[in-house]
C-alpha cells in the first residue's frame, strides 16, 4: 500500500540523511538513503506510478491467473511415479512366435477375443479411422453415446444419425450400440460426475455385448487409437500384464502437429468379471511403448472445435468469448498454437519452457493409420499441409 511506504520513507529520511542526498555516499545505509531520496524526490511520481502499476498487476493476475498457476506448477505438483516401460518390437515379416518371445511372452494356440469400447461424443472421422484400423482383430465394437456432454450441454445422438445413413455398415455385424439420457443436474459444476455415470453405463453395455473372462478389453477415448499390430500382438501372446497401459504419440489438430509421446491413458485389460471397471485413469505401472496415436482436437469443421471447446471438461479455460471466434480458431490451428492460450501442462520448468510457443510443423505421414492413407483425399485435413477447415 503506497501510503504506508511513503510514511516509512519519511521515517528514514531524517535531517541527517538529508545531507547525503546531494553530497557523498557512505557505505553504511547507502541503500536506504538512496531509496529515501528517490521517494522524497519523486513522491508524486511514485504515487502515480503505484496507482497505475498496482491496478495493472492486479488485473494481470486476474486475467492470467490460470496461466501463472500453470507456469508455477513445478512448484506445487510433483510428477507421478514413472511407468515401467515395456519395449515394443515389431516388423511386418516377423512371426508372432518370435515377436511374443522378444517381449518375454509365450505365444497362444489361438488368439483372445477383443472388445473395443468407447464413449462417443461427436468425432465421427476419428471413429471411422479407429474402427477401420482395429477391424481385423476386434470381435465386438461397443459404443455408448449420451444426449449430454460431460459438462451437461445437450447434444444430438450424432452416431445414431450417421448410422442411419449407412456410414458404419462395415462394422454392423460386430457392433453393440447403446444410448443413454443425460442427467442434466442443475447446478452441478463438476463434469467428472456425468463422465463417471456414462462409464458405469458402458460397463453394463459390455456385459450385454457378451464379454467374458480373459477377453481383451481396450479402454480408451475415441481419439486414442491403438495401432492394429499392437492389438494383434496382445491377443496372440500369453502372459501379458493383466492391465497394460499403451503409450501413444500425441498429436494436436492433425498429424501435422506431433506434440510428444506422453499419452498414457489408453489401456488394455484381460477382462475379469466383477472386477474390471471401465475407467480412464492410471490403473497399473506397466506401459507398452509406441502403441498408436492420440489425435486431440482433430476435427474436420471449425464448428466442431467450437463445440468441443465449450463441451470440454476444462471449460474454465475458455476465459474470453473471442477464443471461440471461428477466424481465430482457424488461425490457431494453422499456426499450431494453443486454442486456450495456455501454458504447456508439464511438471518441470525445462519442459514448460521447451514447449512454449507453437508446435513445429511435421511433414511426415509415415506410420499413420492405414485407412487414413487409403482414403487420403477424404481425410486430407488430418494430413500435413492441409490446415484449412470447413466452417460448418
Ligand atoms: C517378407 O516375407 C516375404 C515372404 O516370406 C518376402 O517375399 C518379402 O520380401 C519379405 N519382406 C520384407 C520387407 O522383408
Ligand atoms: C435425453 O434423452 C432422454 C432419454 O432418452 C430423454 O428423456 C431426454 O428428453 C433427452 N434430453 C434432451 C435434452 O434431448
Amino acid at each position: 500500500m503506497w501510503w504506508m511506504m511513503s510514511e516509512n520513507g519519511g521515517h528514514y529520511c531524517s535531517k541527517k540523511s538529508d545531507d547525503l542526498c546531494g553530497t557523498q555516499e557512505s557505505d553504511r545505509g547507502f541503500g536506504i538513503t538512496r531509496l529515501c531520496c528517490m521517494l522524497r524526490g519523486i513522491d508524486l511520481k511514485s504515487i502515480i506510478f503505484l496507482l497505475v502499476i498496482v491496478p495493472l498487476c492486479v488485473m494481470g493476475v486476474y486475467i492470467h491467473g490460470l496461466k501463472i498457476s500453470y507456469f508455477l506448477r513445478p512448484l506445487w505438483e510433483s510428477p507421478p511415479k514413472p511407468f515401467h516401460e515395456i519395449p515394443h518390437y515389431h516388423h511386418e515379416n516377423a512371426s508372432m512366435e518370435s515377436l511374443c518371445k522378444l517381449h518375454g511372452w509365450g505365444v497362444r494356440e489361438y488368439p483372445r477375443r477383443v472388445y473395443d469400447a468407447v464413449l462417443f461424443s461427436t468425432e465421427v472421422e476419428l471413429l471411422t479411422i479407429r474402427w477401420q484400423e482395429l477391424y481385423p482383430y476386434v470381435t465386438q465394437f461397443v459404443l455408448l453415446e449420451s444426449n449430454s456432454t460431460f459438462t451437461g450441454l445437450p447434444k444430438p445422438l450424432v452416431f445414431a444419425s450417421h448410422r442411419a445413413d449407412d456410414e458404419f455398415k462395415f462394422v454392423e455385424p460386430r457392433l453393440t450400440y447403446g444410448s443413454i439420457g443425460g442427467r442434466f443436474k442443475k447446478g452441478e459444476k463438476n463434469p467428472f460426475y456425468e463422465e463417471a455415470y456414462q462409464r458405469v453405463a458402458l460397463d453394463q453395455l459390455l456385459r450385454l455385448a457378451g464379454i467374458t473372462d480373459d477377453d481383451l478389453l481396450i479402454m480408451s477415448d475415441v481419439d486414442e487409437i491403438p495401432s492394429r499390430h499392437t492389438i494383434n500382438l496382445l491377443r496372440w501372446c500369453d502372459d501379458i500384464p493383466e492391465i497394460l497401459h499403451l503409450r501413444l504419440k500425441n498429436y494436436l489438430y492433425s498429424f501435422e502437429f506431433p506434440v510428444d509421446d506422453k499419452s498414457w491413458r489408453a489401456s488394455v485389460h484381460r477382462y475379469k468379471t466383477g472386477k474390471t471397471k471401465y475407467v480412464h485413469y492410471r490403473q497399473s505401472d506397466e506401459i507398452l511403448a509406441d502403441s498408436g496415436w492420440h489425435c486431440s482436437f482433430c476435427f474436420r469443421r471449425i464448428s466442431e472445435f467450437v463445440f468441443k471447446m465449450k463441451a470440454y471438461s476444462h471449460y474454465d479455460r475458455v476465459r474470453f468469448g473471442r477464443y471461440l471466434n471461428p477466424k481465430r480458431v482457424q488461425r490457431v490451428i494453422c499456426n499450431g498454437d494453443d486454442l486456450f492460450d495456455m501454458i504447456p501442462e508439464e511438471y518441470t520448468f525445462k519442459d514448460i519452457i521447451g514447449k512454449m510457443g507453437p508446435i513445429p510443423h511435421s511433414y511426415s505421414a509415415v506410420h499413420l493409420p492405414a485407412y487414413l492413407l487409403e482414403n487420403a483425399e477424404r481425410y486430407k485435413f488430418l494430413l500435413p499441409g492441409n490446415c484449412l477447415r470447413d466452417k460448418e
